[in-house]
């Protein structure tokens, strides 16, 4: 399948896991991929595998914590690219403390990187992107159900899918689609490093799933082949929140 010859995508916390998953799907279906994320290492290995399979991409360093940093890289990123086609908001990360224990400068940084900076990305980007374009967001189970001690991960997750149902209001779907993938667990860093996986509070009970099985959901989305399906959140967790 080559769903994206010659079409621009931007892929955030692009340098590991899913996101590095989507660079590579997007990729091997002809798109040109801007690498986003913090880590210039991981994110010119990225690269160099897509180069090397005779893609096209490029790295773009940026901490999404950053609200003056996304603003630059984003305006240098569309004065390279032209224009952007299909724009995916991977990046997040967590905090694990109660409420009581939270110090509310973390609730600000992980509301900052998994909300605000998706919000913000949208506003630079949105501008740039043509009619038949995309945007998708990696939410999360968590946005339906979750454990505790993982509040404002889970707070953005819900709002995330809220700002999807929101600006599909706002957007014509000629012109830009936007929707999320909510991916159960998958094998990526962020999942393992989980305290709460570690030490089973939060079980992982049935199938895990590959990075590349909620790349080719976001590859699906952010295709022609979506082109009825706006605001909605696609759960790919394969079968996790059936269960009683
Ligand atoms: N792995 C799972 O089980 C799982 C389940 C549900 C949802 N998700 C979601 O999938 C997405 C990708 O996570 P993953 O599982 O691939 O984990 P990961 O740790 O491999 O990827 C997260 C990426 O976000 C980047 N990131 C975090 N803070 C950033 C910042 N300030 N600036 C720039 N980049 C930043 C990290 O560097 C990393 O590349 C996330 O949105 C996560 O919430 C993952």
């Amino acid at each position: 399948m080559v769903r994206f010859k010659n079409k621009t995508a931007l892929v955030t916390g692009g340098t590991s896991g899913i996101g590095r998953a989507t660079c590579l799907r997007l990729a091997a279906e002809g798109a040109r991929v801007a690498v986003l994320g913090r880590n210039v290492k991981e994110g010119k290995d990225v690269v160099k595998a897509i180069k090397t399979a005779g893609g096209k991409a490029d790295f773009y360093r940026c901490d999404l914590a950053q609200q003056a940093q996304i603003t630059r890289t984003m305006h240098q990123l569309l004065a390279d690219y032209g224009h952007l086609d299909v724009l995916v908001s991977n990046a997040a990360m967590m905090t694990y403390k109660p409420l009581l224990e939270l110090d509310l400068k973390d609730w600000d940084t992980v509301l900052s990187v998994n909300l605000r900076a998706f919000a913000q990305l949208c506003q630079l980007c949105l501008p740039a992107m043509p009619a038949g374009s995309a945007v998708v967001v990696i939410s999360s189970v968590h946005a339906h159900q979750t454990t505790s001690g993982v509040m404002p991960y889970a707070a953005s997750k819900g709002a995330t899918e809220a700002v999807v149902r929101a600006l599909s209001r706002e957007l014509d779907i000629a012109q830009t689609r936007i929707n999320a993938v909510a991916p159960g667990a998958v094998d990526t860093p962020m999942l393992w490093r989980n305290p709460n996986v570690q030490n089973g509070t939060e079980k992982i009970e049935g199938a895990v799933g590959r990075p590349e099985d909620i790349a080719a959901a976001v590859a699906f989305l952010a295709s022609a082949e979506a082109a009825f399906i706006h605001g909605a959140t696609l759960v790919v967790d394969g079968g996790r929140l059936a269960q009683l």
